[in-house]
């Protein structure tokens, strides 16, 4: 079946304010580029050629009138409003009506990386059901959801530790089969009132149904300006590669 493409561009970006007051943070620029370019771009890198792009009432005017069709991207779009933000995974149920039964690609649409993410595509295709995620090792794990890993397997996962057991943070790339939503149903919101995707992700672990790679060229989110900042450095000294 083929592997559906799922952007999410939803939140407040209160993190980057003044920049966000007006715009939607997935339209800053980074490099040359609108940041959600950059998502769009590694799914349809990797043959993703349906692509659900979901972001918030306020900026969905902006989303479309830069995206469009998605012809100019060689992919279709289709787009879904959030209506408030309730976490990755309440925005990812949105999505289960384009989906219809494919498995799919999700990327949160702040996260911007080297590496192609044809080949891991290529894997969950072979991998046929279950989920996948990448890990990248940094510096700075308690600002991610991070990954306990025996082996190159990943036994659980902890969104936000203040004592993380590992280096390795959880990137916003993840590849699930349509049983996510069902998981996604079983979920409650956590202590910050959001539906946790590392409560998601951890329910594929509990079902031994998650594969796991560590990713080997750099990994950005783009979501502080400490973290905007350093992506357009890495950008320019590393271009990404689909
Ligand atoms: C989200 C996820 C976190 C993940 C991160 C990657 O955090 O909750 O597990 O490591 O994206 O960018 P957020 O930055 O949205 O708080």
């Amino acid at each position: 079946m083929e592997l559906k493409g799922i952007v999410l561009a939803g939140g407040t970006g209160s993190r980057l304010m003044p920049l966000t007051k007006v715009t939607n943070k997935h339209l800053l620029p980074v490099g040359r580029k609108p940041m959600i370019y950059y998502p769009i771009e590694k799914l349809t890198g990797a043959g993703v050629n349906e692509i659900l792009i979901v972001t918030g009432t306020e900026h969905m005017g902006d989303m479309v009138s830069l995206l469009g069709s998605g012809k100019d991207f060689g992919c279709r779009f289709t787009y879904k409003v959030q209506d408030e933000a309730g976490g990755i995974a309440q925005a990812l149920s949105l999505a289960e009506n384009f989906t219809h039964g494919a498995p799919m690609a999700v990327i949160l649409g702040d996260n911007i990386f080297e590496d192609p993410l044809g080949p891991v595509a290529d894997a969950f295709r072979a991998q046929g059901k279950g989920a996948r995620i990448l890990g990248k090792e940094v510096g700075d794990p308690e600002r991610f959801g991070v990954a306990e890993v025996v082996g190159d397997a990943v036994i659980s996962i902890e969104e936000k530790p203040a004592r993380p057991k590992s280096r390795i943070a959880v990137t916003g790339i993840y590849f699930y089969d349509a049983a996510v939503f069902d998981i996604i149903r079983n979920c409650r919101p956590s202590a910050r009132g959001e539906m946790e995707i590392t409560d998601v992700n951890n329910a594929y672990i509990a079902a031994k149904a998650m594969r796991f790679n560590v990713m080997n060229g750099w990994w950005s989110d783009a979501g502080t300006f400490a973290s905007l900042a350093n992506v357009s450095d890495l950008i320019a000294k590393r271009p990404p590669r689909n």
